[in-house]
């Protein structure tokens, strides 16, 4: 836990104990952007085949056996500028597998591309955050590779990567990997945000652990206010970086009449972790129609959504019978609008997920959809006579 003492000179002004409005973002880290993420998963070259074949990342490196590792197997997938991770342990005595026992596949690791690791390092410590791995250079034939590892929230962990002077897919370790078929990409294009899901109480200590540690800024996306209904019981606040590449909403549950989707997540993830990736594409109608003629499954949007679409949010370019065919979501905030679509859970544990998102001009996370889609659930509930 952070203390006044402990934060450094550069430390965030004292208003900042309140989060009650959005607050600016202070460049102290010289983090950049998303970097790659890592899954740990149970078998990583079947969860390659999905990715690939699935979701259109191609496989560009790996660490193996075959490449000298002993200790796990791993695959760097590629499309557009992001990079996923897929990882599996080898044997059971480690720290990956026991993480993937309690947890199931899951993303262990949200790297962070900055321009001075060193700087994120000390500073980061400096402000109260728990080291893991200190600064370590790399090197290979393309090039030398800088990152350090700190804790994040639950047991996912930030990596802090400095990738100025390497060539290479991922980092040092990992060699080239050609799939015996191409297939091509459905168009993703870069991160646009990765939510995590913690418990109850821990939404404010981890955003003040942004805002503190990283200098992040913060503004609330979903209050008690917001919520539309008893089901849709969820805090939500966003931290994000001084250019706003790395954006991450903080969702903790709040009281409804049924279960929260963020209790039904911390339950079965056994822990606080990462809901979803949202990945950006500029064609979403195209994206997401080669995501579902390759078997991708998406959250079923009812058809009475796009009854009261263009009241809610005006004109949009987008012819609105495609929208209604594929389930894509519009919202719009003062900016503009995004349009938007969540993936079923990719693994048996109702767990992670996926977005597609769109943006044009809108800067939130889609808050009006949470309300109309939950909306529009509920009145076919109430046509088949169970809204009781
Ligand atoms: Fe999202």
């Amino acid at each position: 836990m952070i203390t006044k003492s402990s934060l450094s000179k550069k430390s965030i002004p004292e208003e900042t104990t309140q989060y009650s409005s959005a607050k600016e973002a202070v460049d102290v880290l010289t983090v950049e952007d998303f970097d790659a993420v890592e899954f740990w998963v149970g078998n990583a070259y079947q969860a390659a085949y999905f990715y690939y074949h699935g979701l259109g990342f191609r496989p560009v490196a790996w660490s193996s056996l075959k490449t000298g590792n002993r200790r796990f197997a791993s695959y760097v997938m590629q499309q557009g500028n992001v990079k996923i991770v897929l990882s599996a342990p080898y044997h059971p005595t480690t720290e990956m597998a026991a993480h993937h026992m309690l947890h199931g596949d899951g993303v262990k690791v949200i790297g962070l591309t900055v321009r001075d690791v060193e700087t994120a390092w000390e500073e980061s410590l400096e402000r109260g955050a728990k080291g893991l791995t200190p600064p370590t250079e790399l090197k290979d034939d393309y090039g030398t590779l800088r990152y350090a590892t700190i804790s994040a929230y639950g047991d996912v962990v930030h990596k802090f990567i400095e990738r100025d002077s390497y060539e290479g897919p991922y980092m040092p370790g990992y060699k080239e990997y050609k799939p015996i078929v191409e297939l091509p990409d459905v168009g993703l294009e870069r991160i646009d945000h990765i939510v995590g899901n913690v418990e109850l109480g821990k939404m404010d200590p981890t955003v003040r652990f942004y805002h503190q540690v990283f200098g992040f800024g913060e503004f609330i996306e979903f209050t008690e206010k917001d919520i539309a209904t008893q089901y849709s019981a969820l805090r939500s606040k966003v931290v994000r970086n001084y250019n706003k590449k790395v954006k991450m909403p903080i969702n903790e549950p709040a009281q409804g009449l049924r279960m929260s989707q963020i209790e039904e997540y911390l339950i079965y993830y056994h822990g606080a972790g990462v809901q979803h990736v949202a990945f950006h594409t500029n064609d979403i109608i195209s994206t997401i129609r080669a995501m579902r003629q390759r078997g991708i499954e998406f959250i079923p949007v009812p058809q009475t959504y796009y009854e009261t679409l263009t009241e809610r949010v005006g004109e949009i370019d987008e012819d609105i019978k495609a929208l209604a065919e594929l389930g894509i979501l519009v919202d719009r905030d003062e900016k503009g609008y995004l349009l938007q679509l969540f993936s079923r859970p990719i693994q048996d544990r109702p767990t992670f997920f996926f977005e597609i998102i769109q943006r044009k001009g809108a800067e939130g996370f889609g808050k009006g959809n949470f309300k109309a889609l939950f909306e529009a659930i509920e009145r076919e509930q109430a046509e088949r006579g169970n809204l009781i």
